[in-house]
């Protein structure tokens, strides 16, 4: 839908309030309606589809949040933007793609892309991509995905989260698809390592967070890598730039370019329903809902975000 025909009540308003983003969630939770829950994961299949949050921590580093915000759901691919961020401050942006591109692409986030072609992931934020950037973290098991989980604790400030057993479990039983590629390229000679690698690519992605806790990444990598709270531990204008710029190419798979038009904002999904939004230089928002559409990504979660950047004009374009 086009972001112009979008119709709703709400007229423009300046400041965003718990008021506005109430209304905005009441309007569009709808639409999860004419999602799926991801079901390809056994474990992702028993979630609930009508728990709807939505989360903004605003210019200020203040936090909104309405709908089901205490709501936790596996982080999926919103891990991949850690992962990277990890991956690069170790071994350097150049070292981390050397064996992968910069490429958006038409094709769905399991694809193997390039793999049979050019022996190379087309970018970090498909699975390929993904699983080769964790397999570059160092450490022996599972030391790569305590690094990931460490720093999603430090950029939310919130130790409590963690990953879930069950959905690990159900990943690492059904994911033949990134069972394939991890093989794939080990036979390519991009990864050297045993499965442990791709046990903690599974790790990172069944890590349960809250919309809330998705804001706050999303407002972590929109400001310099800092904290929504000031802390600057991890201040980088340039990883930031990094992240953001595959968050906006491939963050929302073949769906991004159309993304791009219609909302303009950095964005990464995950298909546990989540998605995080960077509003360069601005805010976060974290939306979750678990039906999802065709391409992985969050119906009403779209929507939520396509009317909070038409309202408040957050389109970078
Ligand atoms: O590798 C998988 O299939 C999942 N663990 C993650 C995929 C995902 O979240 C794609 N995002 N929309």
């Amino acid at each position: 839908m086009y972001a112009q025909q979008k119709k709703t009540a709400i007229s423009a308003k300046n400041q965003i309030t718990e008021r506005v983003l109430q209304e905005i969630l009441q309007q569009n939770k709808q639409y999860a309606s004419q999602g799926k829950v991801a079901d390809y994961i056994p474990e992702l299949g028993k979630m609930e589809p009508d728990a709807v949050a939505l989360s903004v921590v605003d210019t200020n580093g203040k936090v909104i949040n309405v709908g089901d915000v205490s709501k936790k759901f596996t982080i999926q691919s919103i891990s991949k933007i850690v992962a990277l961020m990890v991956a690069v401050r170790e071994k350097g942006e150049a070292a981390v793609f050397e064996n992968m591109g910069y490429y958006g692409s038409d094709k769905p986030f399991n694809h193997f892309g390039n793999l049979e072609i050019t022996g190379k992931p087309l970018n970090p934020m498909m699975n390929a991509g993904a699983i080769l950037t964790t397999s570059m973290i160092e450490g022996d098991g599972e030391i790569p995905f305590q690094k990931i989980l460490k720093m999603i604790r430090y950029i939310t400030n919130n130790n409590t989260i963690d990953y879930s057993k069950t959905v690990y479990l159900s990943e690492k039983e059904t994911g033949h698809r990134n069972r394939g590629m991890f093989y794939l390229m080990k036979n390519n000679g991009l990864i050297n390592g045993t499965e442990d690698q791709l046990d903690n690519y599974f790790k990172q992605c069944s890590i349960e967070v809250t919309a809330e806790d998705l804001a706050k990444i999303g407002y972590f990598f929109a400001n310099e890598c800092v904290r929504f709270d000031g802390d600057a531990t991890y201040k980088s204008t340039d990883l930031s730039k990094l992240i953001q710029s595959q968050m906006l190419i491939a963050g929302m798979y073949e769906f991004s370019g159309e993304y791009a038009r219609r909302i303009g904002l950095p964005s990464k999904s995950g298909v546990g329903g989540g998605i995080a939004v960077c509003v360069p230089g601005k805010m976060g928002i974290g939306v979750f809902s678990a039906p999802l559409d065709t391409h992985g990504n969050s119906v009403a979660g779209y929507q939520m975000i396509l009317d909070l950047a038409t309202q408040f004009g957050l389109n970078v374009f």
